[in-house]
């Protein structure tokens, strides 16, 4: 058997800076009263992968398995030991990387492209086979910033499935987008798997790293705690993951769902200019924090809106949960537009649940102003 990854003792230490002062006197007055800490991230990770082997790799929220994906992309250097791999390798990480926001999606699959190791000829040859797969035709000479998330990993899925990687490597991202979508991704998975290709695969997804994975390694604070059957390490790993429940801390693996959204007049049905409230429902078997996504979307497709997601925490207590989201003068000009809801961690922008296309939201008005919203305007004249 021959190993495609070889991970050999790995370690991967972080230096985070802590500005203790927060105001500019302070910082005046005590100018030397920031500190800096070491992190281990990951500490002394060994293991191979057989080619052709679907590696799972479960874990806690801050676990370290972004990390260690990034060490074997080469995105990251280990602080301490070596990575072999054998092929090349098709990467995709966190949501967010990798793609330019200002350039269209045609230009992303070029520069993703290139960023795999192929030449602009290569990428015509696959081009259209990309974008066939991520059935974004009509978009394709969009700027991505104006892509939903779910249309954003479509496209990042097509390219690094269509550039014939021995290697595939996916952080979460399946979590994205309807579930016709990821069934299809996994169909495509399956089909990876038949031809002899290796995957590691992150997910917090237990059901998926079941019907996926061959084996399944569990990280635990930076350290591997199990690598063996997938049976083996999801109890191992849920085995620590009640533990951590009792101890009220947050979990990685394990199913954190959106059940619905739904809106406090029973009805969504706003008035330009007016207000609504939205309740979205999840069913968590851990306590978790995140940040809430929100986007608004018309109904040709394009992104209206997408919230900061960073200004809006929400924890989850094991069971079901409500969390309430309050609109103000919702600006949108009459149609009907469909609202995403996920929830990602707050580091980097892991998918912890999602929802495409959740809710529909019919929009009234009544003004002469034409387009999705309203810009105000005056007018003077000299
Ligand atoms: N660039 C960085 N600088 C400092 N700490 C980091 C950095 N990247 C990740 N970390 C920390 O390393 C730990 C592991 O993170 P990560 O690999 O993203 O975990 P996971 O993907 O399992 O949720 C976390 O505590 C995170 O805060
Ligand atoms: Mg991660």
């Amino acid at each position: 058997m021959v190993n495609a990854i070889e991970v050999d003792g790995i370690a991967k230490r972080f230096t985070i800076h802590h500005e203790r002062s927060q105001t500019l006197k302070e910082r005046i007055l005590h100018p030397r009263s920031g500190s800096s800490e070491e992190f281990d991230a990951l500490v002394d990770i060994n293991f191979v992968v057989d080619q052709g082997e679907t590696l799972g790799i479960v874990g806690h929220n801050g676990s370290g398995k972004s990390t260690l994906l990034k060490c074997i992309c080469g995105v990251l250097q280990p602080t301490t030991g070596q990575i072999r791999l054998r092929g090349n390798l098709a990467a995709l990480l966190e949501l967010g990387a990798g793609f330019q926001h200002e350039l269209s999606g045609r230009d992303n699959v070029y520069l993703y492209g290139s960023m795999l190791g192929f030449t602009h000829k290569m990428v015509d040859q696959i081009f259209d086979d990309v974008v066939a797969f991520s059935e974004l035709e009509h978009f394709i000479d969009t700027p991505v910033k104006f892509y939903s998330s779910g249309m954003y990993v479509r496209l990042a899925f097509a390219v690094a499935v269509n550039v014939d990687p021995d290697i595939l490597v996916v952080d979460e991202v399946l979590a994205v987008g309807d579930e016709r979508f990821q069934a299809k991704c996994i169909d495509r998975i399956r089909h990876f798997q038949r031809e002899g290709r290796t995957i590691l695969l992150v997910t917090h997804q237990a059901d998926t790293v079941r019907a996926i994975c061959d084996r399944a390694i569990v990280l635990d604070q930076g350290h591997m705690v199990a690598d063996g059957p997938v049976t083996d390490s999801l109890r191992i790993f849920r085995e620590r993951l009640l533990g951590d429940v009792a101890d009220h801390r947050p979990a990685g693996a394990g199913s954190v769902r959106i059940d619905g959204v739904s809106s406090d007049t029973g009805a969504f049905e706003v008035r330009h200019g007016a207000g609504m409230s939205i309740v979205v429902s999840f069913t968590s078997d851990r306590a978790v924090s995140g940040n809430l996504v929100l986007e608004v979307f018309t109904r040709t497709g394009l992104l209206v809106s997408r919230n900061d997601a960073q200004s809006a925490p929400v924890t989850l207590r094991p069971g079901t949960n409500r969390v309430g989201v309050a609109f103000s003068n919702v600006p949108l000009l009459d149609g009907v537009y469909d609202l995403n809801v996920g929830l990602v961690e707050p580091e980097g922008a892991t998918v912890i649940a999602w929802s495409e296309k959740a809710a529909s939201l019919q929009v009234l008005y009544d003004g002469r102003a034409g387009g999705v919203v309203a810009i105000d305007s005056s007018i003077t004249q000299s």
